[in-house]
């Protein structure tokens, strides 16, 4: 395709379909896969579980470089660790999910963060799908491809609701769901530090009536067209 591996930033709220989008994708093509709301998730469920107030971004911010956060990249199974335990459980509760968007709002866990994800990419021999909030924008602006998902958060709320209820025991139902997901939507795009934003070269797909099959067979195309031009 290219003479460098390729660079895929996924971004926009959550609903959309982006991680199932974003590992599929990956998994077609060969390519890595790193989901960054995951790393994000990790740090909140580390700070949580040794308790530090997720509320006061300057105790956030003090201990922001403890936990040390390893994430496995291949899609068809990607992992999470913190400091060696694996949480990809732990990080999906309503208490992570209700404290997340706070303490990704603090400067000192956003570079942290984002140092991760630039080195895993860096790193990455096949190339990589990269899906986040800010990572056409801040964390890679210079990736090969750059796609910002959108749908009306009637969809969204009822795609999470469904997800949840596959996944955790207790999930909250649609009108909850649906509560949140604007209340964290408002959250990551009204931040200071790299707010949730399309960059102004990705090219955007409002997926509200469209099926996952289609959305992974649109962006695929953008990245087999995308490859053609280089
Ligand atoms: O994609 P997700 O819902 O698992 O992400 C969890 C939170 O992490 C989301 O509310 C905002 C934050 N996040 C972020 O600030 N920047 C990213 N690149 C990815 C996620």
């Amino acid at each position: 395709m290219s003479a460098h591996p390729v660079i895929v930033a996924i971004d926009g709220p959550s609903g959309t379909g982006k991680s199932s989008t974003s590992k599929a994708v990956a998994a077609r093509l060969g390519m890595g896969y790193l989901d960054t709301g995951a790393q994000y998730r990790a740090i909140t469920w580390w700070m949580l579980s040794n308790g530090v107030d997720v509320n006061d971004p300057a105790a956030v911010a003090a201990v922001a470089g403890k936990p040390e956060i390893v994430s496995g990249t291949d899609p068809l199974a990607p992992t999470i660790t913190v400091d060696g335990t694996d949480v990809a459980g732990p990080i999906r509760t309503a208490e992570v999910t209700g404290a997340v968007s706070a303490v990704s709002a603090v400067p000192a866990v956003r570079t942290r963060i984002t140092e991760l994800q630039r080195g895993i990419a860096a790193g990455a021999p096949a190339g990589i799908v990269v899906e986040g909030r800010d990572i056409g924008t801040t964390v890679l602006p210079g990736a090969d491809v750059k796609i910002f998902l959108t749908a009306d958060p009637e969809a969204r709320a009822a795609r999470r609701s469904g997800e949840l209820r596959g996944t955790a025991p207790g999930a909250p139902d649609l009108a909850a769901t649906r509560e949140a997901l604007i209340k964290r939507d408002a959250a990551d795009s009204g931040r200071t530090t790299s707010p949730l934003a399309k960059a102004d070269d990705a090219t955007e797909l409002d997926t509200t009536e469209l099926t996952l099959e289609q959305v992974i067979s649109w962006v695929i195309g953008v990245v087999e067209d995308a490859g053609r031009k280089q």
